[in-house]
């Protein structure tokens, strides 16, 4: 069974992007949303949540946890790394493609104030500060609107203009959607850049991290991660020739846990896939 958490909702952008490599497995998913938001918590008290929830998804049954939260990735990776004695994938800043995919020299990062003080982005930051210019904003609003399920409309687009636009102005032709409640307000921001901005949401690339790791860890038959692996050429190739996934998504086994209201986790639950899961307060 598949462990994943997040301060909220967000972290349902990346079970999505596992989903689609691992559509048999179980999984359980913690949103800590009477916490939420991370962003601006001290790394103490972020760590202390993380440890509740490590324990919680582990006597669920999980046996490889998924930190689907880059704020919690950035304060409490590290900590939970020593003391639990599971593998943690954590969220990875998409610095690197984005450096790599500008035309302009120019790539901007929308995250927390957490993730954007933490060690590992700024020294992924640093290897990339020759190539580029790299600037920062803070998704102002941004996880309230997705909590309160607000995606779209003038609200969601004038949130979002505001954070945005420093990083347009500053000539960014590439965005990297640090925080994986952002994903959630991509028609919105698409909208308010235009069509010649390309947002990079790093959740592929942490789902095809988790199947490597599965098979390192044994977690995976053949038979899965062959398949897992075929679908990791299928998705690629099809996104190289800019096709959509047409087929609805088949509703995963997800046991959905959330430590405040369930509401939110329940309605995103149901945008993403057509049928409502138990939640459960903890
Ligand atoms: N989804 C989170 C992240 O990836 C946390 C956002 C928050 O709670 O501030 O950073």
């Amino acid at each position: 069974m598949i462990g994943l958490f997040d301060s909220g909702t967000g972290g349902l952008s990346v079970l999505r992007e596992i989903v689609k490599l691992l559509p048999d497995e179980k999984y359980v998913f913690y949103a800590d949303n009477a916490h939420c938001p991370y962003g601006e918590k001290s790394p103490e008290f972020i760590r202390e949540r993380c440890r509740v929830i490590t324990r919680t998804l582990l006597a669920e049954g999980a046996d490889i946890i998924v930190a689907a939260c880059n704020t919690a990735t950035a304060a409490a990776i590290r900590t939970l790394r020593e003391e639990f004695p599971v593998r943690f994938i954590g969220m990875e800043p998409a610095v690197k493609p984005a450096a790599l995919g500008t035309r302009t020299g120019v790539i901007g990062v929308l995250a927390t104030a957490g993730t954007l003080k933490g060690s590992k982005y700024l020294a992924t930051k640093g290897n990339f500060e020759d190539n580029c210019t790299i600037v920062e904003h803070v998704g102002r609003g941004f996880v309230e609107l997705v909590e309160r399920g607000a995606l779209t409309g003038p609200e969601a687009e004038a949130t979002v203009r505001e954070s945005l636009e420093p990083l347009l102005e500053a000539g960014a032709d590439t965005v990297v959607l640090g925080c994986t409640h952002y994903p959630f307000l991509l028609e919105t921001l698409q909208k308010v850049a235009g069509p010649g901005i390309r947002f990079i949401d790093p959740a592929p690339a942490v789902a095809r991290h988790l199947i490597y790791v599965m098979v390192q860890e044994r977690l995976l038959s053949e038979g899965e991660a062959t398949r897992a692996l075929a679908k990791v050429i299928e998705l690629a190739e099809a996104e190289a020739m800019g096709k959509q996934r047409t087929a609805p998504a088949r509703v995963p086994d997800v046991r959905l846990i959330s430590s405040g209201d369930p509401l939110p986790l329940q309605r995103m639950f149901r945008l993403l896939y057509p049928a409502v899961q138990k939640t459960e307060n903890k």
